[in-house]
Order: structure tokens, then sequence, then C-alpha cells
């Protein structure tokens, strides 16, 4: 017995109790929310449960995007050792639901009316069997650019590109003028996010839709998808020589730093800004992707709980899917993360511009249906395809296919 437990049963002993010594709450959480952004976002959610008096152990697997998160949790399930909880992403929840292996958010969901508050593009990836079975604390977004407001003006651009040709010019500029013009790490992943954009922007939103999530293979084997292609081959043009296995954090940190003018990736790039104290509108600029502009693709993190055995441990999970989904939570967390609330009724007040327009721009999508899951993040297609998709995506990134040898490969990778 060690001296604090000790203390506590003398304590109970002394105090004449023959109470057995309670067992303090705990939760154990798998996730992949390990850059200064992330980490800061985490601590709001540490913090609450800490309040509530549950302890909070942390099981953090780096590596942006989450597949090393999600080998990991593979393993400890398979080993009959379940996180209490564990970051998840779209068909990823499915999958997991599909085990049987979860537990059952429902009467939380009902009692807290989670069905009228949650968009339902996000819904679909909640709910197994008709069910909650996660709890979603987030929609960020992939289609954004971050800039550095300086870079820009000491290269002359002195206007938000709105059009792939807008883009292009700008980021040669910004070469031009002895910076990076593009900031980007080469990790599969990365490349997707780049890449899922790039089609955004070229084929529209029938298009996307067609593509990444009906697998329509005459329209996946189309000219437009060998002009995605040779777009992809225009922007590798744009970045450094050491971007291979680059951090997507890193790459944020180059347009922070002023070595970088842009960065193609997802909102949580704007946690890093926030991170190092910028300013939207002074320091840094954030705008959708160009030619993407009403469409918004999600990527929302949810957190699933698993079966346990022990009732401690099944309140200790309801209060942590309760905590996810309080509204007043929803808005500390999300100011932080660089993503909009999941739920529709969180005021904008707290969020500074970037976070004010990407709440506008959710709920706009969300009511004119065009808001569609990110192919890169696991919303459009389950893992397998995603992962076929990546490895064609990267070959082509790096030249080891020429564009149209990689429309062929794409088409077959949505075939398998
Ligand atoms: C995404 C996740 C985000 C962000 C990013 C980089 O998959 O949804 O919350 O953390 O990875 O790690």
């Amino acid at each position: 017995m060690n001296t604090s437990r000790f203390a506590i049963a003398a304590l109970c002993l002394a105090m004449g109790s023959g109470a057995a010594i309670a067992q303090q709450q705990s939760v154990e959480v798998l996730h992949w929310w390990t850059s200064g952004g992330e980490a800061g976002a985490l601590n709001v959610l540490k913090g609450n449960l800490e309040k509530q008096g549950v302890k909070w152990n942390d099981m953090p697997v780096a590596g942006g995007s989450g597949e090393a998160a999600m080998t990991a949790l593979r393993a400890r399930v398979t080993s009959g050792n379940p996180p209490t909880a564990s970051q998840m992403l779209g068909f990823d929840i499915l999958d997991w639901g599909k085990q049987g292996v979860v537990a059952d958010l429902n009467a939380l969901a009902q009692k807290g009316g989670w069905d009228k508050v949650v968009p339902p593009a996000l819904q679909k990836f909640s709910k197994f069997n008709g069910k909650w079975i996660a709890a979603p604390v987030n929609i960020h977004s992939t289609n954004w650019v971050w800039a550095n407001q300086a870079v820009l003006a000491k290269a002359g651009v002195t206007a938000e590109p709105k059009t792939w040709d807008e883009f292009i010019a700008a980021a040669e500029k910004v070469q031009k003028a002895g910076f990076v013009a593009i900031a980007h790490g080469g990790q599969p992943w990365q490349d997707a996010t780049l890449f899922e954009s790039v089609a955004l922007s070229t084929g529209g939103i029938d298009y996307y839709r067609k593509v990444f999530i009906e697998l329509d293979g005459k329209i996946i084997a189309s000219p437009t998808t060998e002009k995605v292609f040779q777009r992809m081959s225009q922007l590798r043009k744009l970045v450094d020589k050491d971007f291979s296995g680059r951090d997507w954090n890193v790459a944020s940190g180059m347009v922070i730093g002023g070595k970088a003018g842009f960065q193609v990736m997802g909102d949580w790039a704007k946690g890093e800004f926030v991170n190092a104290k910028q300013t939207p509108g002074k320091d840094f600029a954030c705008f959708r992707f160009p030619g993407t502009q009403g469409v918004v693709t999600f990527n929302t993190d949810q957190f699933v709980m698993f079966k346990m055995k022990d009732a401690d441990k099944e309140a200790a999970q309801q209060k942590l899917a309760a905590a996810i989904m309080e509204p007043g939570f929803q808005s500390a967390f999300n100011v932080v993360k660089g993503s909009a609330p999941a739920r529709t009724d969180v005021s904008d007040t707290a969020f500074d511009a970037c976070g004010k327009k990407a709440i506008k721009d959710v709920a706009e999508a969300s009511q004119g249906n065009t808001l569609v899951g990110s192919m890169a993040h696991g919303h459009a297609v389950p893992a397998s395809i995603k992962n076929a998709f990546y490895d064609v995506i990267t070959r082509h990134f790096n030249g080891q296919l020429d564009d149209k040898k990689a429309v062929a490969a794409l088409a077959s990778a949505a075939k398998n």
C-alpha cells in the first residue's frame, strides 16, 4: 500500500467508517492530438472532466489523420483490453459499430436531444443501426488555405485568390519572391487532403460525389480526373524540395514563421496559428480553396466508448460523452481546435474571424446540401478504398505515375 492510500485508509478507520474506499472514476482516452494546437484543445476536455472528479489517463498515438492511432486501437481491442474511449473518424466508427464492442450512447443522446442539433450528414457516422454510438466534438473541414499576410505583401499578392488560375499566379509570385510557395508535408494523407480540394475545385461538387462517394467508374476515368492530376503536378512544382515526410504542423509552422506563403490544410491548422498567438486578418488569412467556395468537405472527430465491465468506468464514459456534447464546452474546445462546433446551436461569439466563417459555411452547406464527407479523412469511403486512393495519389505526386496512368490506377483502386 502506498503512503497516500495508507493515509486514506487510516482516516476512514479514525472516522469509524467501515465503508470501502471510493475508487476515483477515470477514463483512458486514445487519440492523435499531439501538436501544440491539438494538445491545447484536448486540455479543455481534460480540464472539464477533472473538474467533475474524473481522472484522465492519456493515450496519445502521434500521426496526423490517425492512421497510427487506429492501428494501436486495433491491437488494444484484439488483446481484450480496449481503452475507455477513442477518437475516431467516419467509416471507422461504423466498422467498430459492426464489431459489437462499442458502448451504446442512445439514452444519453435522447436525453440531450442530439438528434435535433447535430447535422444529419454527421449523424450518419455517429449512429449504428439507428443508435448513437459516438459523440461528435467538432466539424473540421479540409478545403481551406492558410496564408502568411506579410509574405503575401512582400511578394506583391494583394488580393485573395478566388480561382485556380489566380491561386497559381499568387503562389508563383510568392516563389519568385524567395519564399516557399506552398508548405506541404509529403505524407499520403496530406497528399490526399490536397488532392480532394483540387478535385472539388476542378470538377465541382457533383464530380466530387461521383468520384469519392459513389465510386462511379466512368466519371473517375474521365478527362476531368486527368486534369486533376495535371493540376497536382502543377502544385508539385510549388512545394519545396524537403517536403517529403514532413508533419502537417511543421508545414503550418513554415507559414506561421514567414518561410512559406500558403498551406492547404484542414482547419486544425488554425489551431497552430492560435497556439502561436497569431490573429486572422493581421498575421494570417484563411480562405476556401479557390473554386470550392460554397462547399464544405467535412471531417468530424468523434469519441467512441468501448464496452466496459466496471460500473465506475461506465459512469465515467457517460460523463465524458455528456461533457463533449455540452454547448459551452463545444464553444471553448473548438475556439482552440480551429473547427466549428458539431452542434448547430452554439453561438459564434467566442470565435475569431476564421471560426465565424467556418460556422457560417457549415450552416449554409448543411442547409444547401453541399456538406460532403472528406475522402482523405475517412468520411467518403471505408478505409480500404481510402488507402488504395492514397497510394495512387502519393505515387503520382512523387513522380512514379504520369497523369494518364494515375487516372487508370485511381479507377482500378475504386473497383477493388
Ligand atoms: C485529422 C483530425 C483532426 C486533426 C488532424 C491532424 O484526422 O480529424 O482533428 O487532428 O487529423 O492530426
